[in-house]
């Protein structure tokens, strides 16, 4: 549910001053603590959720596997924008634990999960250096690759793993580029969220190693979101069935598509140098930060709120980034966390409250909003 909070670090601050104007209804959107108490506040976000590990399998109690991919994000994250290598030991080491359990970070036949855990291995060699993370990430993008819809499967109706006639075109447009959900022949299913994650390290391969094979598999899967997953108000849609063209109802809009996406968007314009990626992610930011599909005036985000079970909406979020910019929408999911949803260092996944004890999905939840908070506002 966080993911939207996050996006808007990748934006440029110029942004908000053309299309991001913040409404005046939005509920406290700015934040005057210092750096030391934002790091502090993270720190105890991420060691409130630490004795949920299981180290023996890299699981957190109390929530799924690509959630947990995501816990390990978050201190990866942590460490590259504090400055520290506080959580090194313990991100490799759940990395290395669950790429040896599950070849390809795969462990229950999605390429989704796959990809959440080697975008996390991906950001742990940007916060340490660290070469075997960085062989985790490649190897599940290369395995995650074969699921691709390449523009000559597209012009064939084939695809090499799928043993059904695969749509070439959907809705008038190329499938190439799209990225099937799950490994299995039978599975027909190409998601947003998949081709999203598959577009960003993509693009993150592609920025550290200069091999255009990443900047083109970037480029190629961005488009197939930009032709068929954005739905008239400027938000990312969820499915499209590979083989019939069918696609996820219109109300299936969820924070993660189009926040993924938008990260996705920023380092592939920064790769690219094209400034039509750039225009795009606005748009998409525009309108996801102010849709009230997930938000009411106030601008919390209310997606995902469960404060008694846990559930895949609390996870769909994403990760602070690279980019520092003052960021009004965080602000808002931040104080909100801290005002109206926190007992101590512990949150709930209703942000708007009340405050409840400590729920291992909640403390998930607020994970990337506080992380981010290190890097969205000045000093
Ligand atoms: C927002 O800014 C005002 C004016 O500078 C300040 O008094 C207030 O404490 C700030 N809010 C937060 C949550 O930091
Ligand atoms: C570029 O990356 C692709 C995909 O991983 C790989 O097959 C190829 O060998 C790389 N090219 C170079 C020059 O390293
Ligand atoms: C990437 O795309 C460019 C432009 O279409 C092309 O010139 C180049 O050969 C492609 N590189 C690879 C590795 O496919
Ligand atoms: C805060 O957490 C504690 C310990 O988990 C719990 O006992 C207490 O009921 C929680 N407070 C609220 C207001 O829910």
């Amino acid at each position: 549910m966080a993911l939207l909070a996050l996006f808007i670090v990748l934006l440029p601050s110029l942004i908000f001053a053309q299309d991001l104007g913040v409404p005046l209804t939005w509920r406290d959107f700015n934040n005057s603590r210092l750096l030391a108490e934002r790091i502090s506040i993270a720190e105890d976000t991420i060691n409130t959720i630490l004795p949920q590990l299981d180290a023996s399998d890299a699981s957190f109690n109390g929530i799924g596997y690509w959630q947990a991919g995501n816990v390990f994000s978050a201190m990866a994250n942590f460490d590259h924008l504090a400055g520290t290598t506080e959580y090194e030991d313990v991100v490799i080491d759940g990395l290395t634990t669950a790429f040896s359990l599950f070849t390809d970070f795969d462990q229950f036949g999605f390429n989704d999960d796959a990809m959440w855990w080697a975008t996390a291995a991906y950001y742990a060699f940007r916060a340490y250096g660290n070469e075997d993370a960085l062989s985790m990430a490649t190897a599940t993008w290369t395995h995650v690759s074969e699921y691709v819809v390449s523009v000559a499967d597209a012009a064939s109706g084939t695809q090499p793993n799928k043993d059904f006639p695969i749509a070439g075109t959907c809705f008038g447009e190329s499938m190439a580029g799209g990225v099937f959900w799950q490994p299995t022949a039978d599975g027909t299913a190409i998601n947003s969220i998949t081709t999203g994650l598959y577009v960003t390290l993509s693009a993150f391969l592609a920025e550290t190693t200069g091999n255009d094979t990443y900047t083109n598999a970037s480029i190629l899967s961005a488009q197939w979101i930009q032709n068929l997953q954005i739905n008239p108000d400027g938000i990312v849609l969820d499915t499209v069935d590979g083989e019939a063209c069918t696609r996820s109802p219109s109300t299936e809009l969820f924070t993660y598509n189009s926040g993924k996406y938008l990260e996705g968007l920023a380092v592939l314009a920064d790769v690219t140098g094209d400034d039509s990626w750039t225009t795009l992610m606005t748009d998409i930011a525009a309108a996801a930060i102010k849709s009230t599909v997930w938000e009411g005036s106030d601008g919390i985000i209310t997606e995902g709120a469960s404060p008694t079970a846990n559930n895949d909406a609390v996870g769909f979020k994403r990760y602070s980034s690279e980019a520092s910019t003052k960021s009004p929408y965080n602000d808002v999911q931040y104080n909100a966390l801290l005002e109206l949803a926190d007992n101590g260092t512990s949150y709930s996944s209703s942000w708007e409250g009340p405050p409840q004890a400590f729920t291992t999905w909640g403390q998930l939840a607020a994970l990337d909003v506080m992380v981010t908070a290190i890097n969205t506002n000045s000093p």
